[in-house]
């Protein structure tokens, strides 16, 4: 199902403001206690970057969630007992967590990752519940309809779906693994749901694959119009160049020696990633580096020191190269190294080597701002070119830098930017 990057990009920004102050009180009591491991729980797992509406007052929902099948728009989760979720029991509270049933009976679609929230533990549950009630405010907002298409339209068809993908087992343990491991494999798989944005989905939209047993478990997926890349142990494409400290730096800051976030998945390191504790970072990394490569990519990025001096003496004697050093390369450099943690490398980048340009293409039309992060008091920009430069010239630039500094990825068509200039204006 699709995301509306920008718009969560936009709140989370404001989220991340709102909430950055709070620091979670030494809890005396048993029940404070839970409240404050709730309100962990509920930013790891990120309720509020889907439950706040752009400008909306927090988990008041309302944020319009495009699909294909249609509109919907998260519901009001604060304790408002008339419009929001005060008269859930716990026992209808972790039936719509867990199993996407709200207390009315009704189906709830899986644009709220209930199958990934499925396999958390009863305990954990319960403190979100905790910490639903008592630490947030009551706000009295009514939930606007969804307009989904028929047959789409009828949500008891979603009884037939959760039969078919929604598991009720929880995470696997292995305790051969460790305990960082195990720790990691429960937040990745379910608290964090990282799968619903990087496991690529079958017919009906179901994962294909809910944890390390299966091949396409977070190899990479498309997220609204964006890719959320492989992030399993293959060395071009995925996590394999990275050490287990640079994806707790990414986490936590937004960037690190190897990339930066952009789009989605800068709201989820503003809203959520970067409150993990240092020992939670660790372990989500630790499980991710323990992920074979999905795509068989074994031989590690060689950097190819051949381009810098064809761009330096201007010889442009291939397509994208003139517009790449009066575009690009005041930022990152001849040698495409960028200058690491403000302008990412382009030379060996996962999201430059992407077999999917999705991201590739929207970041060149509309530019980015890097993730907003209590750690980095600036966010940097990336200027878009959508405006200066037609649809060949940014497909040649993009060819370029796929092509160049020892990246090997396929070229990008003119066609891949003019479909995407196309769909990104008429949502605008
Ligand atoms: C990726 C977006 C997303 C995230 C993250 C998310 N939700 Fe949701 N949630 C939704 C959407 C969308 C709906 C409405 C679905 C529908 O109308 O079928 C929903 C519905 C609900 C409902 C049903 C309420 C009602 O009566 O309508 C509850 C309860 C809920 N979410 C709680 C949570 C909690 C708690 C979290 C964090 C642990 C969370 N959600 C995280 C998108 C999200
Ligand atoms: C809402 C969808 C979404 C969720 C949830 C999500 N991601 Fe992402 N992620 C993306 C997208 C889109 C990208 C590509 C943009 C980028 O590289 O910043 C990405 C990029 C990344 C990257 C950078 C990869 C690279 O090669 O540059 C890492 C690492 C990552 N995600 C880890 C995670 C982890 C770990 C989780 C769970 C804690 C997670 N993501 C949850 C959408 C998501
Ligand atoms: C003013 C400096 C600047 C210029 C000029 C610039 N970029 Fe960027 N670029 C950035 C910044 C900052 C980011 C990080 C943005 C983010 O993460 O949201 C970035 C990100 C990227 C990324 C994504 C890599 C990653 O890991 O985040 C690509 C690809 C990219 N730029 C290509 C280009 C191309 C091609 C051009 C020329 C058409 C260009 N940039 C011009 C500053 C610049």
């Amino acid at each position: 199902m699709l995301f509306p990057a920008r718009r969560l990009l936009a709140a989370a920004t404001l989220l991340a403001g709102l909430l950055g102050g709070i620091a979670p009180a030494a809890a005396a009591d048993p029940a404070a206690a839970d409240v404050e491991r709730g309100r962990y729980l509920a930013r790891i797992a990120n309720c509020v970057a889907c439950h706040t509406s752009e400008g909306g007052k927090p988990f008041a929902g309302g944020l319009p969630i495009r699909t294909a099948a249609g509109t919907l728009h998260s519901t009001n989760i604060t304790p408002d007992a008339a419009t929001g979720i005060g008269s859930y029991t716990l026992a209808e509270f972790d039936r719509a967590v867990r199993q996407g049933v709200a207390r009315d009976g009704r189906r709830l679609y899986p644009a709220m990752p209930y199958p990934s929230y499925a396999r958390m533990r009863a305990e954990d549950v319960a403190a979100l519940y905790a910490y639903m009630r008592a630490g947030v405010a009551p706000v009295s907002q009514r939930n606007p309809e969804a307009q989904m298409r028929w047959p789409y339209s009828m949500r008891s068809l979603l009884v037939v779906w959760n039969a078919l993908y929604l598991s009720g087992s929880p995470v696997r343990t292995d305790a051969a693994k460790g305990a960082e491991w195990n720790r990691g494999a429960y937040l990745v798989q379910g608290v964090a749901h990282c799968g619903a944005c990087h496991t690529p989905r079958g017919w009906l939209y179901g994962e294909k694959g809910l944890d390390e047993r299966s091949k396409r478990f977070l190899s990479g997926a498309s997220v609204e119009g964006w890719s959320a890349t492989n992030l399993t142990g293959d060395q071009i494409t995925g996590l394999g160049a990275w050490t287990r400290a640079e994806i707790a730096e990414f986490l936590h800051t937004g960037r690190n020696a190897h990339a930066t976030s952009f789009g989605p998945m800068s709201t989820v390191i503003s809203t959520a990633t970067q409150y993990m504790t240092p020992r939670d970072l660790d372990a989500v990394a630790a499980y991710l580096k323990s992920l074979p490569g999905a795509r068989g990519e074994t031989q590690p990025f060689r950097h190819d020191a051949s381009t810098a001096p064809r761009l330096l003496q201007g010889r442009y004697d291939s397509p994208g190269s003139r517009q790449y050093s009066q575009f690009c390369m005041p930022c990152h450099g001849a040698d495409g190294k960028g200058f690491a943690r403000v302008f990412p490398p382009l030379a060996g980048n996962p999201t430059v080597a992407d077999p999917d340009p999705a991201s590739l293409v929207n970041l060149l039309l509309n530019g980015a701002v890097t993730a907003r992060v209590n750690t980095a008091p600036t966010d940097y920009h990336m200027p878009g070119y959508g405006w200066t430069l037609d649809n060949q010239e940014l497909a040649n630039l993009l060819t370029f830098i796929r092509g160049n500094w020892g990246n090997r990825a396929a070229p990008v068509s003119e066609a891949a930017v003019a479909v995407r200039r196309r769909e990104l204006e008429a949502t605008r």
